[in-house]
């Protein structure tokens, strides 16, 4: 078992894009009056006694609440971390960030970045000026598993766990605890800064930036939502409107209300890429696409618009 101070040599980058880790509130009791992104990344990790000595540099690559995440920014994002992780004296990168899209940006981190390096995002339930403030310890943890022997891949550092990229997702929007990946569990958990480990880094897909446009014009790719009632009313709008992908967030296990299937079958027949994620907040489509409307197996509706959306740009793979 590796000893509590397991490392490898080398600075941690630790890019800081805003959220509720960098949030301050009036009161030190208010959880949820607070204005997210209102703290430095320096600052943050200023702030962290257990952090002090360490290699690292910061950078402030957005300062944002991740409700207003973009392309463009996840693209400025990607470029960063690649000039970051190609340094020789760099072990890895901590990515600070809002827990709202933190299941997108890892999505698509995921799926462009190429294999190597850790790349470790990280976030907080509580601002930082909070009674429970949970940002320290995740800033740590994240930082512990960027210098962690043989660590690689996309991974989210929270709440005392570690998640593949590709697999999270939010599951709670108040408790500290708001994270999981449904079937497929943490990849590890951090004790004392110390990793138990229980699968493999996940390596990163490559797909790469080149096709995908630096100022974020993605095609256009909506998310419609299968409900009691539901109808063809609003796919017939967006595809009338110009919408290219359409992403069904599906009741259970990839079923689709028959009022919402006939609309989606005239989009479908003018060119309209339909792609189906389940709704359910624990896990995705089990199964396969038997029904003739693919499916986006595990990933939320969220990341399954990203993924369309790649499809769409032709970087695929
Ligand atoms: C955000 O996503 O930026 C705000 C909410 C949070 O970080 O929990």
């Amino acid at each position: 078992m590796a000893s509590i101070h397991a490392h490898i040599d080398g600075t941690v980058v630790i890019l800081g894009t805003g959220g509720t880790v960098a949030g301050t509130a009036a009161a030190a009791a208010d959880n949820v009056g607070y204005s997210a992104a209102q703290l430095g990344v320096a600052q943050l990790v200023g702030a962290v006694r257990a952090l002090a000595g360490l290699p690292l540099e910061t950078e402030q690559v957005a300062q944002i609440d991740s409700k207003d995440m973009t392309p463009a920014l996840w693209h400025e994002l990607a470029t960063r971390i690649d000039v970051h992780r190609a340094r020789p004296g760099v072990a890895g990168v901590v990515v600070t960030h809002g827990t709202d899209t933190l299941e997108e940006t890892a999505y698509f981190l995921h799926r462009v970045l190429s294999p190597g390096k850790p790349v470790v995002l990280t976030a907080a339930m509580r601002p930082a000026t909070s009674l429970q403030a949970d940002g320290p310890q995740n800033l740590c943890d994240a930082v512990a598993v960027a210098r962690w022997p043989g660590a690689g891949g996309v991974v989210v550092a929270f709440g005392g766990r570690v998640w593949a990229g590709s697999e999270l997702r939010k599951v709670h929007s108040y408790r500290i605890d708001a994270f999981g990946s449904g079937d497929a569990g943490a990849l590890a958990v951090l004790e004392e800064g110390r990793l138990r480990q229980f699968r493999p880094w996940p390596p990163c897909d490559g797909l790469g930036l080149a096709q995908l446009p630096k100022d974020g014009t993605w095609p256009w790719v909506e998310v419609v939502t299968s409900h009691a009632g539901a109808g063809g009313r609003g796919v017939e709008a967006l595809v009338g409107a110009g919408v290219r992908g359409l992403v069904v967030a599906t009741t259970g296990n990839g079923t689709i209300h028959a009022g919402l299937i006939a609309g989606l079958e005239r989009a479908r027949a003018s060119g309209v890429h339909v792609l189906r994620a389940s709704r359910c907040a624990f896990d995705g489509i089990v199964g396969g696409t038997a029904d003739g409307w693919p499916d986006a197996g595990g990933l939320t509706p969220a990341q399954a618009r990203i993924e369309l959306s790649l499809r769409l740009l032709g970087a695929t793979g």
